[in-house]
């Protein structure tokens, strides 16, 4: 299976997914990472795996119609089987997310349908949750929605500080995204009524 993986920044969960797939041999390569931002670290960790890298910037395009169109013309040239989007900063138009319906996952830093959008960590603290985590998800119109695949729980502390937290969550989304794409290249998840069934194994 083909995989592009979408990145705005330091791109940890890429690394993590690319070093799982390389460590375990899973059925399936990584065709390329594109980053919206040039200076995107993990840029450099994905050409020192001598995976191709990408880079549409969304500051040359004047709307996110045309941002999105560029992009969906970029990914498709590496005929991906699977979209993920680790750490990926930019808000989706429908047209693109429909085109990529049922292969495109997401991870977002809380256990969803809990705090969707940016600052996750803090509203946690804030809302003085006793637990935290991360949601693996199939990306859907709907910002952070969308059926969940896999979700990764961890204590909230009482000295917890927005980074301390942050930083607890992000050991787990390293398990967990991996975990969730290699469930994906196996073929072993279905969508279902909105739901995501998870396939055994093939014996
Ligand atoms: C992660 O916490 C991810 O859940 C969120 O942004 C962060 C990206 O980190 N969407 P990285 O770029 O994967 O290191």
């Amino acid at each position: 299976k083909n995989i592009v993986i979408l990145i705005s920044g330091r791109g940890s969960n890429m690394e993590a997914v690319v070093r799982a797939l390389e460590a375990e041999r899973w059925p399936a390569r990584v065709a390329a990472v594109i980053s919206n931002k040039p200076e995107a670290k993990g840029l450099d960790f994905a050409r020192s795996h001598g995976i191709p890298t990408a880079v549409v910037a969304n500051k040359d395009y004047a709307t996110r119609a045309e941002f999105d169109a560029a992009l969906q013309e970029t990914i498709d040239r590496y005929a991906p089987d699977l979209v993920v989007l680790a750490g990926f900063m930019r808000i989706l138009t429908a047209p693109f997310v429909e085109h990529y319906a049922g292969r495109m996952l997401n991870i977002h830093p809380s256990l969803l349908p809990l705090f969707p959008g940016l600052g996750t960590h803090q509203q946690a603290l804030d809302a003085g949750e006793r637990e935290h985590g991360a949601t693996v998800h199939f990306v859907t119109a709907e910002l952070d929605h969308g059926p969940v695949v896999a979700q990764a729980r961890v204590p909230v502390l009482a000295d917890d500080t927005e980074d301390s937290l942050a930083a607890r969550v992000l050991v787990e989304e390293h398990r967990l995204y991996p975990y969730a794409v290699r469930l994906f290249v196996q073929d072993r998840l279905r969508i279902d009524k909105g739901e995501v069934r998870i396939l055994d194994a093939a014996a």
